[in-house]
């Protein structure tokens, strides 16, 4: 009597011929089944269970090949609509966009992700460039989840001195250091069953890192100077604009935080990619700056909106949304290039400047260079000058953040700022400014 081999084909490639062979034998084997001994029988049996599962196992096996078949690839519905469609969607879905404006593919993207982690406790990190909108896709996740109503609790960890940032975070105990004049909560025990957002989480210390940490992991806190632990259930949601994984790979960040934090991770869209969205966000702003300012909407003039249009826009909508308040405050019924800041004002615009550009240190430029040499030094002194400017605006006027930036030595940098008479601190200046209009 031939009785197959008990459990050969569990787990192993199970194909219909398999099964079909074993139901042949198990037939064969019931023929005789007068002349089986008790032992046989149990043997049977345990056969024609196993038989069974296998035959199960294949039905859902064979379910899971068809519906693939029948569903090429992954279901992307997004991928396959328009960005229309995409935002239209979110509206049907009862999204809270607050004020989220573009139909980038990118920020489209974000949208969806925070959509989707709203609703649970996962941490979120978002990373963008200055001025992309880190905060409102914060609130944004705050608003679509469950905790809209409970507290939303902001923290700039570059903003507070490294030495107060755990007491700021975590609370501290009264003397726990000089200053500690009573027992104080934090912000993780003030946001408790809200949210908290982190900005800046790459300038959080390393002390303040592991702290974290254990918020992450254990959800409870403990204040400085203080032995006692504080459960909190606070939704994390950090923003960066550096670039998290390098810092971490640098061990300026811890690496299991960085993971930890970064569960979701969401990235918005710069500007510059999203510049068919320019001319909207002019006329946005253009009406909420008017509104704001309690004026009628400035109008522009040809050759300022080609500059809007085309400007580089290293402050993100941040900075397009300054330019359209100060362009409405200081002009009358029209704006012009006058009315830009005057450190991205295009050459040509001011009334003292000669076409083709302000003379470089030395006061030659290329059109009033006597020889070729001395038009290509003239040349390469204003795209040098340029270059820096334009680094110093974009990292708000830290010489030690453009050196990184550039992989430059620092003291080069330095006498390169001296050579072309720029002074860091006229960016910084700006970069506050930006910071309070926006
Ligand atoms: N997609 C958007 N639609 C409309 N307004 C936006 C959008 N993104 C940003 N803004 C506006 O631009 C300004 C800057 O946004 P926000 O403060 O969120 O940027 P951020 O990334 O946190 O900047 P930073 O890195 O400088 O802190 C805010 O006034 C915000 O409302
Ligand atoms: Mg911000």
């Amino acid at each position: 009597m031939k009785l197959f081999n008990q459990g050969g084909a569990v787990g192993s490639t199970l194909s219909y011929a398999g099964l079909i062979e074993k139901i042949e034998i198990l037939r064969s084997t019931l023929r005789w089944a007068s002349r089986l001994e008790r032992a046989d029988i149990e043997k049977l049996l345990k056969q024609a269970t196993t038989l069974r599962d296998e035959v199960m196992q294949l039905s859902h096996k064979e379910r899971f090949v068809q519906a693939a078949v029948a569903e090429p690839a992954e279901p992307e519905p997004a991928a396959d609509l328009g960005p229309r469609e995409r935002r239209q969607a979110l509206l049907e879905r009862s999204f809270i966009f607050e004020g989220t404006f573009g139909d980038n593919p990118k920020l489209l993207e974000a949208l969806e992700i925070a959509e989707k982690a709203a609703p649970t406790h996962l941490p979120v990190l978002i990373d963008g460039e200055s001025g992309t909108g880190k905060e409102l896709m914060a609130k944004v996740i705050h608003a679509n989840g469950s905790r809209t109503d409970k507290p939303f609790i902001s923290v700039n960890c570059g903003a507070i001195p490294e030495n107060l940032i755990e007491s700021e975070l975590f609370g501290h105990k009264k003397g726990a250091f000089t200053g500690a004049a009573s027992d104080r909560r934090g912000k993780f025990e003030s946001a408790h069953t809200g949210t908290i957002f982190l900005d800046e989480i790459g300038e959080l210390p390393l002390t303040g890192q592991v702290k974290l940490l254990r918020v992450l992991e254990a959800h409870e806190i403990q204040r400085v100077g203080s032995d006692e632990t504080i459960s909190v259930d606070t939704r994390i949601v950090a923003a960066t604009n550096r670039d998290l994984r390098r810092l971490s790979e640098e061990g300026k960040f811890r690496e299991d935080l960085f993971y930890r934090l970064s569960v979701i991770h969401v990235t918005l869209p710069p500007l510059r990619e999203r510049r068919d969205e320019i001319a909207l966000l002019v006329a946005f702003f253009g009406d909420e700056a008017a509104g704001s300012l309690k004026r009628r909407p400035v109008k522009l003039t040809p050759r300022l909106r080609d500059f809007l249009m085309n400007y580089a826009y290293p402050g993100n909508i941040r900075e397009l949304r300054n330019l359209m308040y100060r362009v409405s405050c200081l002009a009358g019924d029209t704006a012009d290039l006058e009315h830009l800041p005057q450190d991205i004002r295009p050459r040509a615009a001011g009334p003292a400047l000669v076409a083709g550009g302000v003379a470089a240190a030395g006061g030659v430029d290329a059109t009033t260079a006597t020889s070729l040499s001395e038009a290509k030094r003239a040349a390469s002194d204003e795209a040098e000058r340029a270059f820096l400017e334009r680094g110093l605006h974009e990292v708000g006027g830290t010489v030690a953040e453009l050196a990184r930036r550039f992989d430059m030595n620092r003291s080069h940098l330095q006498m390169l700022l001296k050579k072309h008479g720029i002074h860091s601190k006229d960016f910084r200046h700006q970069a506050a400014q930006g910071g309070k209009a926006g």
